[in-house]
């Protein structure tokens, strides 16, 4: 593999903790040889605000941009939360995707098959489960505008627009089909078109686009349903396509399925770059002890591989690790709360996996 430079933020609370065992697998791939990847660090949310009042600088946005790729532990921190909306930690995170230009988000859920009795569903209904949510991440209400608070007869009112245009839901239903086409062509498109202008419009879209590829089974749901859908019944998904709030909400759901939201990784695209971070947060309440499950953050560090640098290879051997170290019995304390491994631990036996599979 020729020379890659990426760009890390480590970011917030646990952020840290599990950007330390992704590096440890980097810095043994290029050891090795298999990769020669290059790694600046940057900071974003809490720790950009700590540093330089601002929860992103321009600075970093543009070197984030220049770089390969993006891997990002995450973001939040209590310790703004009363701050201005423009100086919380979450802007920094929302300014870096729409400045990369980040518009597909793609969050797997899949079950590792050795943890399904982690999960709040019996396990025939999870069993070999594996949808993938196609999340469009740089429009709707998160971006609308005008956006704000303001008096309404001496009454305060907040309020937010939500709105897609006809090119942002098409690129991300092209997007959702070249996902369909490789899995098992079926897309489920979520939306609350019985009471949203912009709910409908998408659904218009989604079909327009859809036109001609009669290959693939195309299922409008409302969101509501498919929020109760997602916990009836989840292996009836393949591809689900959804605007960003929407996603925001079924993401988290679904990654219940599996058993813990600290498994689960992502992929933010542009055409030119990507960026790859858990889906979980920042998880304050067990920031700094030791007790955080890396896994998301190094099965994010595989999706780099497999959607940025077309190392599929080392993607798979990453992902294989973390099987047999569960398989193992070795737990987090998310997963065990008695009988656990560290953080350190948990990346040091996936590293250990890694080398032997190497
Ligand atoms: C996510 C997170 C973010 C979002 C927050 C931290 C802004 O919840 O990536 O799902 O709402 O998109
Ligand atoms: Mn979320």
């Amino acid at each position: 593999m020729s020379k890659k430079n990426i760009f890390i933020f480590p970011g917030d609370e646990i952020g840290p903790e599990i950007t330390t065992e992704a590096i440890k697998i980097i810095d043994f791939l290029n050891e090795s040889k298999m990769t020669d990847i290059h790694y600046e660090f940057g900071d974003v949310g809490g720790a950009s605000l700590d540093k330089y009042n601002k929860p992103i600088t321009d600075e970093t946005l543009e070197k984030a941009r220049k770089s390969d790729a993006v891997l990002l532990a995450s973001v939040g921190t209590p310790k703004y939360d009363n701050n201005t909306r423009e100086l919380k930690p979450e802007h920094g995170l929302l300014v870096l995707r729409k400045h990369l230009n980040l518009y597909i988000n793609i969050r797997p859920i899949f079950v590792f098959n050795t943890l399904s009795e982690f999960s709040s569903l019996k396990s025939e209904l999870i069993n070999d489960l594996d949808l993938v949510i196609i999340r469009e991440l740089i429009g709707d209400v998160y971006f609308g505008e005008p956006r704000g608070f303001k008096d309404v007869n001496g009454d305060k009112v907040g309020y937010n627009t939500m709105q897609y245009s006809e090119s942002e839901v098409q690129r991300i239903t092209k997007f959702a089909i070249d996902i369909a086409l490789k899995r098992n062509k079926h897309i489920t498109s979520v939306d609350k078109a019985n009471v949203l202008e912009c709910s409908q419009l998408w659904r218009q879209t989604v079909d327009r686009i859809m036109e001609g590829h009669s290959n693939i089974d195309l299922q409008h749901m409302y969101v509501d349903n498919a929020a109760m859908q997602i916990i009836k019944n989840p292996k009836q998904f393949d591809v689900i396509l959804t605007p960003n709030l929407f996603g925001d909400i079924l993401s988290d759901a679904a990654s219940m399925l599996t058993g813990s939201i600290g498994l689960l990784p992502s992929a933010s695209l542009s055409e030119t770059i990507g960026m790859f971070e858990p889906i979980h947060g920042s998880a304050p309440d067990i920031a700094g002890k030791g007790v955080v499950n890396p896994i998301a953050m190094i099965l994010s560090l595989a999706m780099m591989f497999e959607y940025t640098f077309d190392r599929q290879d080392l993607a798979r051997i990453i992902k294989k690790s973390v099987d047999d170290v569960l398989e193992s019995g070795y737990f987090t304390k998310d997963l065990s709360q008695n009988d656990y491994i560290t953080t350190n631990e948990m990346g040091d036996k996936i590293l250990e996996s890694i080398k032997k599979l190497c």
